[in-house]
């Protein structure tokens, strides 16, 4: 079995020794501008066109992130019929679910006004909120998505989740399609984005949409840059429409030094790190696809085109 692996610059030798170990049979190489010799397998993130475009023979296209947004840009250049496959869960649910957390209980506790406070030694309670009116939101209730939720669920929040096709999930008010989205929007003090980026979901979380939420309404994005008009969350920020935004991933990243987004003290940041791919586990995860394929097998995870995730 021949893979070829597109090196990004993020710990290549951990990954090479992860495959070695798991797939001691396979003919691994790193990928170098040039090379069209042929592979079966294709392991990337955010692939240069180069390396797929020439490719003839290639089986799969395995993905080392859950978002393949960064694959299928390509899609116009990829070789004809081979599958995408994306990495599920493979160690970022837990992850996620602990990042989503952390930012919902800090705004519902009131951790940043508490620190606050403490610098100047205030020694002050504030009106806490309460549980009933600070209902979750959440966008996407795929793999990440319903991870989240189920952590949610053991602070009693109130969950609400939207999807492209209708759901069915314990405790959870379930919304689907754009004309429900306005309902769902309403419903949910907290907003959390965990949607993919796709041609449908690209800019959703824009002014006339992120107006809907009620007053003074928590925005936590970790699913794509692309997903939030950034130009529009500043002033309903600044208006205080919304009271704060937790945002892992940007339009651009890094982002750059002079956004005004560092300079926001209602927004926090982080450098994508909300679920990171964990090298053992993903490793793991494709190997036994692959194998499951060398077999005539199906396999889960496939990306549908049409859809876009
Ligand atoms: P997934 O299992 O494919 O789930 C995607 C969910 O989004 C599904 O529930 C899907 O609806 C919903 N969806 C897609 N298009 C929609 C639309 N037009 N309208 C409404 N709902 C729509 O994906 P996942 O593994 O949970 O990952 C989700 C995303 O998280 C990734 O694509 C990536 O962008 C992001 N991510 C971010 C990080 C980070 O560190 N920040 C890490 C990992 C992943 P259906 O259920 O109806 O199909
Ligand atoms: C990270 O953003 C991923 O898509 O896995």
């Amino acid at each position: 079995m021949n893979i070829i692996f597109q090196d990004n610059g993020n710990h290549l030798d951990d990954w090479l020794n992860a495959l070695k170990k798991t797939l001691p049979q396979a003919n691994v190489r790193v990928w170098q501008e040039g090379d069209t010799a042929p592979a079966d397998y294709a392991i990337v993130w955010k692939p240069p066109v180069a390396m797929l475009r020439e490719q003839v023979g290639l089986k799969a296209i395995f993905s080392r992130g859950a978002g393949v947004d960064g694959i299928l840009q390509l899609a116009a250049n990829l070789p004809q019929g081979v599958p995408v496959v994306r990495l599920s869960d493979a160690g970022m649910g837990i992850q996620m679910a602990e990042y989503v957390t952390h930012a919902v209980l800090r705004y519902f506790r009131q951790f940043d006004s508490y620190q606050t406070l403490a610098r100047t030694a205030d020694w002050r309670f504030l009106r806490p909120n309460m549980r009933a009116a600070f209902s979750i939101g959440v966008l996407g209730l795929g793999v990440l998505g319903q991870r989240v939720i189920q952590a949610l669920q053991h602070f009693d929040f109130t969950v609400n989740g939207w999807s492209r096709s209708p759901k069915d999930l314990p405790g959870v008010s379930c919304f689907s399609g754009r004309e429900n989205l306005a309902a769902f929007m309403q419903a949910s003090k907290v907003l959390v984005c965990i949607l993919p980026l796709t041609e449908e979901t690209k800019g959703l979380l824009n002014r006339e949409n992120l107006s809907h939420l009620p007053q003074s309404a928590y925005l936590i994005n970790v699913g794509r840059g692309g997903h939030l008009v950034e130009a529009d969350l500043l002033p309903l920020i600044q208006q205080g429409r919304i009271a704060g935004a937790t945002l892992d991933v940007f339009s651009e990243e890094p982002l750059p030094a002079l956004h005004p987004f560092w300079q926001e003290p209602r927004i926090t940041l982080t450098p994508h790190i909300a679920a990171m791919t964990m090298i053992e586990e993903s490793v793991v995860q494709i190997a036994a696809k692959m194998q499951a394929l060398e077999q005539g097998m199906p396999i889960t995870g496939v990306v549908n085109f049409s859809r876009g995730y």
